[in-house]
């Protein structure tokens, strides 16, 4: 793995700390450990507490098992994805935990390192994908009917010419190998002036679609709820509204049952300063719940 100086700056990290309200005999998961930025700041908040971390990207989890090595009696990271949140709980003949964060998304590494095909800034092949278990985004779009490519930009993207740079996509996709192919060929089928605030959400869009990142939200969050002690804490840190309304309406209807209290009213947001120190934070949005006691 190409070590770099920042693998992943964690946001709304106080916040994350408060809310899971760590106790020292506690069981808390990560399920998107990243650069173990939430973690290893949990790790060190705690003494006895324990810990089980989880990332579906091979460099993110060889890179948390060095920074977390001091704690390694107490934190267990599994490269794995968070849909299997039962099977790696069942492994540690772990029942329920206390507490469980979402912090969804890439980190910054996977965006900034050109290999792996995340950025329209950088040439990469067109890979695209976290695990290496996933089929590419190069696949996917060979694989692909016109209609799917066009709804992907429509639903994810929720940009303006999405059926032009669909089509345009769809035309071109058995020529296209790397990042900067792609882009050219979304500017060549649109104004630049609109791409200039596009091109990311489009390369957004594309990225969700590679990872089936919304139906893995889906499923994560109930596996992950159902897995949650009464009483215990889910925190989820969403950066896009797709995400976001899984987060909101999932919560709603366990709020409806009365399965669970929402915490934070509002989304809890990160103030001016952090997003001036990390303008990644700028649209993270924190939801907060917790499990009812059974009476
Ligand atoms: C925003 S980063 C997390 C950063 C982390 N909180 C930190 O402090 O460094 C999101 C991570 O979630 C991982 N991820 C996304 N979807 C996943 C899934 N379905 N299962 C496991 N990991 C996933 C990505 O590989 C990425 O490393």
């Amino acid at each position: 793995m190409a070590r770099q100086q920042v693998f992943h700056q964690p946001v709304l990290v106080d916040e994350i700390v408060t809310w899971i309200n760590l106790r020292d005999d506690g069981v808390y998961c990560d399920c998107t450990v990243g650069g173990a930025g939430h973690l290893l700041v949990m790790l060190k908040r705690t003494r006895t507490a324990r810990f089980v971390g989880i990332d579906c990207d091979p460099e993110a989890i060889a890179y948390s098992r060095q920074v977390t090595a001091d704690y390694r009696k107490r934190c267990f990271l599994f490269e794995n994805n968070f849909i299997n949140l039962d099977l790696i709980l069942d492994g540690l003949k772990v029942h329920r935990v206390d507490g469980l964060l979402f912090d969804l998304g890439v980190s910054y590494h996977q965006l900034t390192t050109s290999a792996r095909g995340f950025s329209f800034e950088r040439k990469g092949d067109l890979l695209m994908r976290m695990s290496p278990n996933s089929l590419t985004l190069g696949e996917r779009l060979r694989r692909a009917q016109k209609e799917e490519i066009v709804r992907i930009l429509r639903e994810y993207g929720d940009v303006r010419n999405y059926r032009k740079i669909g089509h345009r996509i769809f035309e071109m996709r058995r020529t296209l190998n790397t990042t900067l192919e792609l882009r050219k060929v979304i500017e060549d089928s649109v104004p630049r002036r609109f791409l200039k605030k596009n091109l990311h959400k489009i390369f957004q869009a594309l990225r969700i679609w590679t990872n089936d990142e919304l139906v893995n939200l889906g499923q994560g969050l109930l596996v992950a709820y159902r897995r949650l002690k009464d009483g215990g804490r889910m925190l989820v840190i969403s950066y896009h509204s797709g995400e976001d309304r899984i987060v909101k309406y999932f919560f709603r209807g366990l709020k409806k049952q009365g399965q669970i209290q929402l915490l934070n009213k509002r989304v809890i947001k990160p103030h001016e300063d952090e997003i001036s120190r990390n303008p990644r934070a700028r649209s993270a949005k924190l939801r907060v719940i917790e499990k009812c006691v059974c009476s």
